[in-house]
């Protein structure tokens, strides 16, 4: 009967195999020792790891046979070694082992995804990401995918999401002819236009096009940023931009990517609206995608507050106002008809004000939210002088809290 756990297995099978060769026991051990203990295994496919069996005492044994006894002992028929992701065609460097044909599909939240293993690359570290960007896209948007590749991002939005349209730029002919299968695979290819070619040109033919882009190249996807920001149509979107920061500390990466849009496009608002941590990419390095929302419009600041004149504070300080529109009230009378009425991005909240504390407005808007009956702004700040005070804003679900003399200080005023 045949074992259940493959590592037993595969030792099985090798052991065998080496005692025919007449391995000497010590070395047999030696060998033994060595066997992967790790791979990936999807249909009738195994991947092992860029250094399974590479060192030099397995030279003398490695044959079709060698590989043929791991595939069976695996169980699958196609059995391949994964080497480095390599150039800028993102080509990958898959040593195919054994099998002809090296044509594979997986399938993964319900969508195929297939694609020519020694000329693509798969990374399956990055699934919850593919599965997230199937939740993101909205009803009726239009979306440009820089770097489609075989579709990573762009069929979970076409098959789970609701989006109108995907434009995907592409130039490897083995990733098109991929992602072309895959549309019609996953009955979406009448929902995406390919763009064949480099996409700093084909890019020409997108301008202003889209509410939302993907740049999902590692590591240096900055490079296009001016391509993803002249995709966007003039109001603005969302950006989803893929990068490798420290793992212990993201935001000066995040500011320096906002930093460098900004120098891009001066006029328009950029807004830290998510990040989310895909996979480690290295030792103390992360891929992370960071969302930014994109603006043209200036963003809207209400201030509750009936001591201090917030915006001559906020000048006072050296905050430039001129990306702001700003409206302060005195009093809390009337604040969510007020509110409503704005819709402001962000929400300053004093605490001890009259007629209702700012807590108690807090606790309105979240209501009013919750039955759909208000937007929530983008981010809502206690600016009370007392920091208990804020605590409890904070325990009500504001965003932040700080002491309103350093308001000038917050992080939102750097959008
Ligand atoms: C890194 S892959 C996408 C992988 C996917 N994000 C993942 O993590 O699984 C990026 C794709 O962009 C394509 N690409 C890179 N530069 C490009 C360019 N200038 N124009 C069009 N496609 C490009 C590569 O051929 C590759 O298929």
């Amino acid at each position: 009967m045949r074992r259940e756990d493959p590592h037993l297995h595969l030792r099985d099978a090798m052991t065998k195999f080496l005692t025919s060769k007449i391995v000497e026991e010590d070395l047999l051990r030696e060998l033994i020792d060595d066997l992967p203990q790790r791979w990936e295994k999807f249909s009738n496919v195994v991947l092992l790891q860029n250094s399974a069996f590479k060192k030099p005492h397995w030279k003398e044994y490695i044959s079709i046979e060698f590989w043929q006894v791991v595939s069976s002992a695996l169980g699958v028929n196609i059995l391949v070694r994964i080497g480095e992701i390599i150039g800028e065609k993102r080509e990958s460097t898959v040593e195919m082992l054994v099998g002809d044909d090296d044509w594979v599909i997986r399938r993964e939240n319900g969508i195929d995804y297939g694609y020519n293993l020694t000329k693509c690359m798969f990374s399956t570290g990055n699934v919850n990401e593919r599965r997230r960007m199937g939740e993101v896209g909205k009803r009726d948007e239009i979306v440009v995918d820089l770097f489609a590749g075989i579709g990573y991002y762009s069929l979970p939005m076409l098959v789970a999401g609701e989006v109108e349209k995907i434009h995907c730029c592409e130039w490897n002919e083995n990733a098109i002819k991929a992602l072309n299968w895959n549309l019609k695979r996953n009955k979406v290819e009448h929902l995406c236009k390919i763009h064949e070619g480099d996409n700093r040109i084909t890019v020409a033919g997108l301008k202003g096009v889209a509410n939302r882009v993907i740049l999902g190249l590692l590591p240096n996807v900055e490079q296009a940023f001016d391509l993803g920001l002249a995709c966007l149509v003039d109001s603005g979107g969302i950006l989803h931009i893929h990068g490798i920061a420290p793992a212990k500390n993201y935001d000066d990466w995040i500011a320096e990517k906002l930093g460098e849009l900004r120098e891009i496009e001066p006029a328009k608002t950029f807004v830290e609206h998510s990040r989310v941590r895909v996979k480690s990419y290295a030792p103390h390095w992360d891929h992370i995608v960071l969302d930014v929302l994109v603006s043209s419009r200036k963003q809207r600041v209400m201030a509750f507050e009936d001591s201090v004149d917030i915006n001559a504070l906020l000048v006072s300080g050296g905050v430039d106002l001129t990306k702001f529109e700003f409206h302060q009230y005195w009093n809390t009378m009337d604040a969510i008809d007020k509110i409503r009425e704005f819709s402001p991005d962000i929400l300053l909240l004093d605490h001890f004000i009259p007629p209702i504390k700012g807590l108690e407005v807090l606790n309105l808007v979240n209501q009013n939210v919750e039955q759909a009956e208000l937007n929530r702004p983008r981010k809502i700040i206690g600016i009370s002088s007392s920091n208990s005070a804020n605590q409890d804003m904070l325990y009500a679900g504001a965003d932040s809290a700080i002491v309103k003399f350093k308001l000038t200080e917050h992080e939102v005023w750097r959008a």
